[in-house]
């Protein structure tokens, strides 16, 4: 029987074939490259110039995360602390600590610490850490026991689809706003954190956006 189509067609078939293969292939390759940061972010723990502990000063001296991380209230950004706020205890304490020569290094130079920035979102999405902290969500739901680590690690893949869970459903994250850095907090006896939650959500109306403009704007 004769072939209904052409031995050249047949060819020309072919090499469609591979040109599309090869182009899913790339996309496929391209995508995940593209995805791979977003997918890694999870655990993400660089090393820092000064090994300092959020473990030692937060845990065990039960230091606030305000006395460092004082913008987080009433900015935008969180802002991690200047050399000077170290200094207000290590012009005394250990005060020839290899570890750290690079504060006092910092201090003498007016250069800043170039600590290594682990939490970051792409431009394009608006964050805003003020109005979370002051509707009452806590440290601990986007950041997780920081107080407990030596080093910090990312731990939310602080991607679109974990934004709107909280969004779709902000009660049982929240808490009295005077209590967000309390990290270990548990609600009273004989409630849960979601009525709790509940209860602030119709004292403040809170309505956390889920509109693509309240957060691309
Ligand atoms: C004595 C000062 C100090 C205190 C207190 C403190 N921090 Fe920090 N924090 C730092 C420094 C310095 C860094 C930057 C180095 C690092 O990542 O460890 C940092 C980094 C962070 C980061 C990572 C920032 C990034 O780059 O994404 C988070 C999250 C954080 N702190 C949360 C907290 C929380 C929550 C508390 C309270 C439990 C707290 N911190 C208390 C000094 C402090
Ligand atoms: C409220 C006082 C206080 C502040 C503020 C403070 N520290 Fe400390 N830090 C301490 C104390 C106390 C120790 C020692 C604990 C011990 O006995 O081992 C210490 C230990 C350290 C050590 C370990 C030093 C070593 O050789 O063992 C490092 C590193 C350090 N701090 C970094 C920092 C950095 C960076 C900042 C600023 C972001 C900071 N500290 C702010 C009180 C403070
Ligand atoms: C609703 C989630 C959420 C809460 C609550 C939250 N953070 Fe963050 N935090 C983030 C995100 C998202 C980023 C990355 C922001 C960016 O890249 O624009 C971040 C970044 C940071 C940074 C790095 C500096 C910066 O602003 O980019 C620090 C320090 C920090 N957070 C500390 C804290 C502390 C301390 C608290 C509690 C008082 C807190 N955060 C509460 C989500 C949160
Ligand atoms: C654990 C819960 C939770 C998570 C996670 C969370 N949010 Fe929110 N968000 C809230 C609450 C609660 C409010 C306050 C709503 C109000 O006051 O009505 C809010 C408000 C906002 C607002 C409106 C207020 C403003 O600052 O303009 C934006 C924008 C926003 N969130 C962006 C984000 C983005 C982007 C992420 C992810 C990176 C995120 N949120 C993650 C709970 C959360
Ligand atoms: C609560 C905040 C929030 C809302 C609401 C929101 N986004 Fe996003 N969006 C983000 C964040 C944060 C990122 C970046 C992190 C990531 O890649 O997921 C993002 C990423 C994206 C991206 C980049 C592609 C991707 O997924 O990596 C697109 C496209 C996008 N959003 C479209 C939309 C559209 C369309 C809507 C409305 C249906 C919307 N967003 C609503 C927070 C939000």
């Amino acid at each position: 029987m004769k072939p209904i189509f052409p031995k050249s067609l047949d060819f020309i078939v072919r090499a469609i074939g591979a040109f599309l293969g090869i182009s899913i292939l790339t996309g496929v390759a391209a995508y995940t490259y593209f995805s791979l940061p977003v997918v890694l972010d999870t655990g993400y723990r660089p090393e820092q110039p000064v090994p300092y502990s959020h473990k030692l000063h937060a845990g065990n001296m039960g230091m606030d995360c305000y006395y460092c991380h004082n913008t987080v209230m009433k900015a935008g950004h969180a802002a991690v602390p200047s050399t000077e706020t170290c200094m207000n205890c290590h012009t005394r304490v250990k005060t020839d600590s290899a570890a750290l020569a690079p504060i006092r290094a910092s201090y003498a130079t007016g250069e800043p610490v170039k600590w290594v920035k682990i939490h970051a979102l792409p431009d394009y999405a608006y964050f805003n850490h003020s109005s979370h902290v002051t509707a009452g969500v806590s440290c601990v739901s986007c950041h997780g026991r920081v107080d407990q680590m030596v080093e910090v690690t990312q731990v939310k893949p602080l991607n679109m689809g974990w934004c709107l869970e909280c969004h779709r459903n902000p009660a049982p994250n929240l808490r009295p706003a005077e209590l967000v850095t309390k990290l270990d907090w548990e609600p009273p006896a004989g409630k849960t954190a979601t009525e709790i939650g509940l209860e602030i959500v119709k004292a403040k109306g809170i309505n956390p956006p889920v509109n693509c403009g309240g957060c691309h704007r």
